[in-house]
């Protein structure tokens, strides 16, 4: 018997992220070969004759698991009863404005975001925030969604992982699929951690710890770090827009292992509620390694951090403090 279809809806519908994460999903990549879908795209007034033309594209790629599309400007109809929520759309940063600017604007969008959320979605939805400041965005909306279990608030660092991952396997020069374990802590900002000490390479049949692997400890605590750091930088320098085909990859990849779990002893990256583990600050969205089980994640426990770890967590962990004063500044305001 066919599964009943499920609804999912993507903000910032009509932007270049979108474009390529609905096809993603819409063929079957995110949810599974064997699960209809209807789909909900949300953007702002001014965007709507161009999400006209994203939902002429969608119908023409004439794609069996596509059951309909509910294009709209009102979050409420967005939000109604879906189970998994792709928060894409967000105030970018433009120029000349502040940190505080853009946490004031993106406060306001997730706040109204939160509250459908809160009245409308499934009370088990799954929520990934994309747009940026991710980490802070989600942690707001989740403030504004005391229905929904802050578990099922979580910010995308995947891109990032993907990133490591992508350059240690250039490194060792190895299939992409053959580096596990490279963790990104903290906050999707240029303060995040890209840690590979407790990543594995396969190499001639065997798991071997990726530091062997690379053989290079300066270069994973100084060109490796700064390279993932730095990626989105670099690739708005060359594209002259910022990354939207691997941001979306990363996407689907954080929702599908979310939904379908992770094989055991391995583990992804995802900003998630802290509990203060590792020595992050409590109540921040923090990007650690979690396992995944029957859609539950789980901070994994354990990893043993050295010194030049614990000073890198601690900035990061820093930077999300601020944030987070920020953001409720604005809100008391
Ligand atoms: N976490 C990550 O790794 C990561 C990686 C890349 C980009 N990003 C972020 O993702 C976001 C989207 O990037 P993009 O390249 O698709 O940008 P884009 O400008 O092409 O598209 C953003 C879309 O969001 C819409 N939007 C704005 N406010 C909205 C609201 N209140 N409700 C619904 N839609 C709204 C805009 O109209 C626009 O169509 C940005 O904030 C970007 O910084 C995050």
């Amino acid at each position: 018997m066919e599964s009943e279809p499920i609804r999912v809806v993507v903000t910032g519908a009509a932007g270049q992220i979108a474009y390529s994460l609905l096809y993603m999903i819409a063929k079957g990549d995110v949810f599974g070969s064997e699960q209809p879908l209807i789909l909900h795209l949300l953007d702002i007034p001014p965007m709507m004759g161009v999400l006209e033309g994203v939902v002429m594209e969608l119908s023409d790629c004439a794609l069996p698991l596509l059951r309909s599309v509910v294009p709209t400007d009102d979050p409420v109809v967005a939000f109604k009863d879906v189970a998994a929520a792709f928060l894409v759309g967000a105030m970018p940063r433009k120029q000349g404005m502040e940190r505080k600017d853009l946490l004031s604007a993106n406060v306001k969008i997730f706040k109204v975001q939160g509250e459908a959320l809160d009245k409308h979605a499934k009370k088990d939805v799954k929520v990934l925030v994309v747009g940026n400041p991710a980490n802070t965005n989600a942690l707001i909306c989740s403030r504004y969604a005391p229905s929904i279990p802050k578990e099922n608030f979580t910010a995308m660092t995947r891109l990032d992982q993907n990133r490591a991952q992508a350059q240690i396997a250039a490194k060792v020069n190895v299939p992409v699929a053959s580096v596990s374990n490279v963790i990104i802590w903290g906050n999707h900002s240029s303060t995040q951690f890209p840690d590979a000490s407790h990543g594995t390479v396969h190499m001639a049949g065997k798991d071997i710890p990726a530091r062997d692997a690379v053989g290079d400890d300066v270069w994973l605590r100084t060109a490796f770090v700064e390279t993932v750091q730095k990626r989105g930088a670099a690739v708005i320098n060359a594209r002259k827009m910022s990354s939207a085909m691997s941001a979306a990859k990363a996407a689907g990849d954080h929702m599908r292992d979310w939904f379908n779990g992770t094989p055991p002893g391995k583990f992804v990256s995802m900003g998630v509620i802290s509990d203060g583990s590792y020595g992050a600050p409590k109540d921040v969205v923090f990007s650690f390694p979690v396992s995944i089980k029957n859609g539950k994640w789980e901070i994994v426990q354990g990893l043993v951090t050295d010194d030049f770890a614990k000073e890198l967590l601690d900035v990061t962990g820093k930077e999300l403090l601020e944030e987070r004063a920020e953001a409720i500044a604005v809100i008391e305001a």
